[in-house]
């Protein structure tokens, strides 16, 4: 459904991808492994449209996007959930999911049916449905960022850093609202830097290092290699 095709991307002259391949099939759990500054967070936002590649292809269910902007893709149904959460402080949840809906299809659910599924998702989003992005939790905020990218009904979600900062109880809760998101059919391109969280709930995984993919394979053997487990795991 997703394909990147040897995507280069770069910071003026700071090369931050070098011709990397990566896929994402459809209903699939992908993770991208990789430690700071390896090109995670480029490459979601290269496939989202908010960097373009110097070289390569993007292509999501048959089109190329990588010339698009980033509200067509969105309106194509790819979601990013951004590192830091990006909300507007003084704006509420409710405003935030109204602006998540702007670029839903045309011809997709409604608007009511989109909160109704996305508030039994996230239940503690209706009671504050009020109150500012601002003053909610940490844990909150990050469940606000991932309400308003599905208000798009997207059938590819990324998410980038979703358990930073989080108490482990938060991080076990957003893991099994990954996991019900994909059993209904959502595919899911997941950075994390909880590796082990990351590779037990991904089928595949893809490794990164300073802007190449190093290793990739089925998340069940990337987590015994020995290599990885030193690395990533502190095994
Ligand atoms: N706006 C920018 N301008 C210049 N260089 C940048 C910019 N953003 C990122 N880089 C550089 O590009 C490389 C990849 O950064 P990126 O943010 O994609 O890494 P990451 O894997 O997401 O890391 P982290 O785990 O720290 O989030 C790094 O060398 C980084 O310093
Ligand atoms: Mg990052």
């Amino acid at each position: 459904m997703l394909e990147l095709q040897d995507l280069s991307v770069a910071y003026g002259h700071r090369v931050a991808l070098q011709g990397i391949s990566l896929t994402v099939g459809a209903g699939e759990i992908v993770t991208l492994v990789g430690g700071n500054g390896a090109g995670k967070s480029t490459t979601l936002k290269t496939i989202s449209g908010l960097l373009r590649p110097r070289s390569g292809q993007i292509v999501f269910e048959g089109q190329r996007i990588d010339a698009l902007a980033p509200h067509q893709i969105l309106a194509l149904g790819l979601a990013h959930v951004p590192e830091g959460r990006l909300l507007f402080k003084d704006m509420s949840v409710w405003e935030h999911l109204e602006l998540g809906a702007l670029r839903a299809p045309e011809q997709g659910a409604p608007f009511e049916q989109t909160l109704e599924w996305v508030l039994g998702l996230f239940p503690i989003l209706k009671e504050r449905r009020d109150q500012k992005a601002g003053t909610l939790s940490g844990g909150q905020q990050q469940m606000l960022a991932i309400a308003r990218g599905l208000m798009s009904r997207p059938r590819l979600l990324m998410l980038d850093e979703p358990s930073l900062g989080l108490a482990p109880i938060v991080v076990d809760t957003l893991a099994d609202i990954i996991v019900q998101l994909n059993a209904g059919g959502m595919a899911v391109l997941l950075v994390e830097q909880r590796v082990d969280l990351a590779l037990r709930i991904s089928q595949r995984a893809y490794v990164l290092e300073t802007g190449r993919i190093v290793m990739q394979g089925a998340s069940q053997e990337v987590m015994q290699d020995p290599a990885i487990k030193s690395a990533y795991l502190g095994l």
